[in-house]
């Protein structure tokens, strides 16, 4: 058990943008949204000018299949043997458009019987080959809708086939590619707006996120400065409030602030209400312990009178002067102790001087040894003398008090060992005995005033027990700057205290 018990570490700032802070969570779902939203855009884009590429590519096969001026061509109706090939004269279709009026048939060599002209502009845009592979692929759609057609070695085709009342067939192509380059384009495009869009998002909602959370980072500094302040003594005052910048209602983050230094102001009027109420209590009991020495005083005198003034005492009343006596001292003991507990609690007023702990701790142990010889007493003292800077009053009451509790809580025969040593820039001092030690329910709560165990084993040592002892023990040693230490088990108790050196 170590006193006093130290608050519990703030947590530790989040850093900005790390894993689980608000930022990073907002600027990552920002950018996550634009991206989506772009690349969702750049689809439909990409779908709506896929469809009006190929439908003015359909309509351009449209009206080229229509052109009377091929119908009317002679060398259409199968008497070449092989390819024969023409060229378009003034062809309107534009780039690539190859036209191929043919029987959709053989002759009686099996050749295929074709009659192809060609865009002007593009002579090299179409292979006889192409052609020939492009009839078989079609044959059986004539009359369809247009359709694609992927040619080996030439691409893609967008190809219609239509046969008029002469049985004529014409075919009429255009490379896909007039729809599939543009849209390869406009796919790089997105591509790139989308990257662009992403970057772009994420840092703006970056510098956006940061200095809008900016005012709640100075918030959580200031309820961390406010969570080390050490409120449990002293008046009560909380000198830290939000900034004013930060505490403006207007924004969400200023209400936080404003309702925070509002809990600040409650606060710090209950812990000054808090303290006026327990300075009044300690004035009190002050008070009382030092009004109620005198009338102690005097019931002792008296009894003291009565008991030399009369030789022949009737036994009862011997008997009750004698209790009188006992409990009047007992009551002048405890009301010295609530005394010196008031002031301790009020102002320390310690005399803090060098101080030679050696020999304190010997006398200390000396004048237990005469009080009760049943018991044996230990010492063991290092060779160097060990210097303390402590009250050397009051810290021999705390000696005493723990090796009066090691008589008085232990039956004769105990052993009782008290060590001296400077260790790490303390003195420590501890006495240990192998009685039955503290019992177990009152271990965590020893160093609390008037806790103590159940009387009787006390009344039969014949001891005045307060509860009182080690409470003081503990305000005693903690106004030093120390620290006391229980370890306690039957057979082995240790009470350590610890003051810092000279
Ligand atoms: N050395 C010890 N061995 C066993 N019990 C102890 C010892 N020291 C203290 N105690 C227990 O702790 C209680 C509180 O001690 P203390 O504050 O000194 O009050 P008091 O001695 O007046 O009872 C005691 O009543 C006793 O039960
Ligand atoms: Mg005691």
């Amino acid at each position: 058990m170590t006193l006093p018990t130290t608050p519990p570490a703030p947590a530790p700032a989040p850093t900005p943008m790390g894993k689980g802070t608000l930022s990073r969570q907002l600027v990552l779902r920002t950018t996550a949204l634009v991206a989506l939203v772009t690349v969702a855009l750049s689809m439909f884009t990409a779908l709506a000018s896929f469809q009006i590429l190929q439908q003015q590519l359909d309509s351009r096969l449209e009206s080229a299949i229509e052109r009377p001026a091929f119908r009317s061509r002679p060398g259409s109706t199968g008497t070449n043997t092989g390819t024969d090939e023409q060229t378009s004269p003034g062809d309107p279709g534009g780039s690539g458009l190859i036209r191929v009026d043919a029987t959709l048939g053989q002759d009686a060599a099996g050749n295929l019987v074709v009659t192809l002209y060609r865009d002007p502009t593009r002579p090299d845009s179409i292979s006889r080959a192409t052609v020939v592979q492009l009839l078989a692929a079609v044959a059986n759609r004539v009359n369809a809708a247009p359709f694609t057609v992927r040619v080996n070695g030439g691409g893609l085709y967008r190809v219609q086939v239509r046969t008029d009342a002469n049985s004529v067939t014409t075919m009429v192509g255009l490379p896909y590619s007039e729809v599939t380059s543009p849209m390869t384009s406009q796919l790089v495009m997105a591509g790139l707006l989308t990257i662009g869009a992403v970057v772009l998002s994420y840092v703006a909602a970056r510098r956006v996120v940061e200095t809008s959370l900016r005012p709640l980072t100075r918030l959580a500094a200031t309820a961390n400065q406010v969570s080390n302040l050490p409120l449990e003594s002293g008046e009560g005052l909380v000198p830290i409030r939000v900034a004013p910048q930060d505490a403006n209602p207007a924004s969400e983050v200023g209400q936080v602030g404003l309702a925070f230094n509002h809990m600040l102001d409650n606060v710090e009027n209950a812990l000054a209400v808090r303290h006026r109420s327990e300075t009044k209590v300690r004035q009190f009991v002050a008070d009382a312990s030092h009004e109620l020495r005198n009338p102690l005083a005097s019931i002792r005198g008296y009894a003291e009178l009565t008991r030399r003034g009369s030789e022949e005492l009737p036994e009862d009343a011997a008997h009750a002067l004698g209790r009188i006596e006992a409990e009047s001292e007992r009551m002048s003991a405890l009301v010295q102790d609530l005394l010196l507990l008031a002031r301790l609690d009020s102002e320390p007023t310690l005399d803090l001087q060098p101080t030679d702990v050696t020999e304190l701790v010997l006398n200390a142990v000396s004048d237990a040894r005469a009080a009760s010889s049943e018991r044996t007493w230990g010492l063991d003292l290092p060779e160097d003398p060990v210097t303390a800077r402590a009250d050397a009053h009051r810290l021999h009451q705390v000696v005493a008090n723990l090796l009066a509790n090691a008589r008085t809580h232990t039956p004769p025969g105990t052993r009782v060992e008290t060590t001296l040593r400077a260790e790490g820039g303390w003195a420590v001092i501890s006495v240990t005995d192998n009685g039955p030690g503290v019992p177990e329910e009152i271990r965590d709560s020893v160093f609390e005033r008037f806790t103590r165990a159940d009387s009787s084993r006390v009344r039969q040592a014949g001891g005045s027990s307060t509860g009182l002892g080690l409470a003081i023990v503990s305000a005693v040693v903690n106004a030093h700057g120390g620290q006391v230490l229980l370890d306690s088990a039957p057979g082995h108790t240790t009470f350590s205290i610890r003051i810092p050196l000279a």
